[in-house]
């Protein structure tokens, strides 16, 4: 077998070298960037008069028959192939002769690995952005659908206060709106071509990096190539990101996990949606939602695995950095997945409004709005909240009603009582950004403001 760096050697790679050693098992889905960084690196070597203008067209149209070859999956990989890389210099070789051989003048695996890697994020990492964006517009949609449903909110899953379903609901599409900025954030710096930076220390020969960089497309080229070759910081910063979008989504999925058990009834699940059990007939299961909380496990783990093995590594390059890839292909195709099965669950699901409402109608959750009552008519914080507390705690003992001893007792009376009846407590959460109607549409719109000019920003 012909491998690219046979000349050295007296013997074969023995088989397992190759089956340890080899990438093209997962780095095969880099073809369309391996042809296009090739692509751009002939057009860099034929405008220094590396390669002519016969040779370049050769060396093109061969790239051109390898795309189709890739892309209709005619393409014959061979034994000798180890890496993307291998497979597609030696099918243009193949096809372009002499030419072909000039493909890899000026250049290593070591930056055109990079290079690839880098064209393969810009385009991904947006498609991941723009599937955020379509969760929040569910979110949206649904919140803006029904200004009205109250549920508790919950501190320690306790109840606390009531809140509007829809403020709760944006309150996950804010954190998401922060995910879509970390994403262009760093699709933005990464945005740096390698290409040029040799096995690690640039080339006699006369290439113009800035003009590679600017075929490919890229904002700049790299300034030093020890760095340009063994950089893969963003390929950690893409695993944090979507580390950090499976926790938000770990967060929606065992909120639905929870609303959707009988024990709260807050939603049921769209049949195309949920799942049942083999064994127990009765069974409707939220298995998406389990499975959005259970995957980020793997997703901080595919972050964690890089940064192990980036750490301690001496310049430049290593083949420790071909681990880079796994984790991130992987991050991203579950993170997408889970994007798009969780908008579908939830913008099926039905929001069980009664149930929410009892839930956030029960009487102690207006106990905040009694003290701050007694406030607004002078009595300090601390003295306030011991004295609503005092008639909780003979709410719990005695099973009396919370209204009536809050009507009974002198320092609070019938004004007061009315805070405690269904729905009251909810209005009153009237302060900016608050959880009530007050503020529901100025959140709605500067909500809807933001995912429009991300929505523009992710095309
Ligand atoms: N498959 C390799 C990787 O992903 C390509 C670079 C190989 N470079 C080398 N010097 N062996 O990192």
């Amino acid at each position: 077998m012909n491998t690219l760096w046979h000349g050295r050697f007296a013997e074969q790679p023995d088989a397992t070298l190759m089956a340890f050693t080899a990438s093209i098992g997962f780095d095969r889905r880099l073809w369309r960037d391996d042809i296009d960084g090739s692509r751009g690196h002939v057009a860099g070597l034929a405008h220094v008069g590396l390669l002519t203008a016969a040779e370049h067209d050769a060396v093109l149209s061969a790239l051109d028959q390898v795309y189709d070859e890739m892309d209709t999956g005619s393409f014959v990989f061979a034994p000798s192939d180890e890496d993307i890389h291998t497979a597609v210099e030696r099918r243009v070789t193949e096809l372009a002769g002499p030419a072909g051989a000039k493909l890899h003048t000026a250049r290593s695996r070591n930056d055109q690995v990079a290079t690839d890697l880098r064209l393969w994020c810009k385009r991904e990492l947006r498609l991941v952005a723009a599937r955020v964006v379509a969760l929040q517009r569910v979110l949206l949609a649904r919140a803006a659908a029904d200004p009205i449903t109250a549920l508790p909110g919950y501190t320690h899953l306790q109840r606390a206060q009531p809140v509007l379903l829809a403020h709760h609901l944006l309150a996950h599409g804010w954190a998401l709106a922060r995910d879509v900025d970390r994403l262009l954030a760093t699709v933005e710096r990464l945005d740096v071509s390698s290409l040029g930076a040799g096995a690690l220390a640039g080339t006699s020969l006369p290439i113009d990096p800035a003009f590679t960089a600017q075929w490919l497309g890229f904002a700049k080229p790299f300034d030093n190539s020890l760095d340009a070759v063994s950089d893969r910081d963003f390929v950690a910063e893409a695993l944090f990101d979507l580390a950090l979008i499976g926790v938000h989504l770990a967060r929606i999925g065992e909120e639905w996990v929870l609303w959707t058990s009988e024990e709260f009834g807050f939603a049921r699940l769209d049949d195309r949606f949920a799942t049942g059990s083999s064994m127990l007939p009765q069974k409707k299961n939220p298995d998406i939602a389990e499975l959005a909380r259970g995957k980020s496990g793997r997703l901080i783990g595919n972050l964690t695995g890089l940064l192990t093995t980036l750490k301690g590594l001496p310049l430049a390059y290593n083949r420790d950095l071909q681990e880079d890839k796994e984790p991130l292909f992987d991050s991203v195709e579950q993170v997408s997945l889970a994007l798009v099965a969780l908008a579908g669950m939830i913008e099926s699901a039905t929001f069980v409004s009664e149930r929410m409402a009892a839930a956030a109608d029960a009487e102690t959750n207006a106990a905040t709005d009694l003290a701050e009552h007694l406030v607004s008519a002078g009595t300090p914080f601390r003295d306030a909240h011991a004295i609503v507390g005092e008639l909780v705690r003979r709410h719990l003992v005695s099973g009396e009603s919370l209204a009536d001893l809050v009507a009974a007792d002198e320092r609070l009376g019938p004004d007061a009582a009315a805070l405690v009846a269904p729905g009251v407590a909810v209005q009153r959460r009237s302060s900016p950004g608050a959880g009530g109607p007050a503020a529901l549409d100025a959140q709605l719109k500067s909500f809807r403001t933001l995912v429009d000019r991300d929505g523009e920003r992710v095309q």
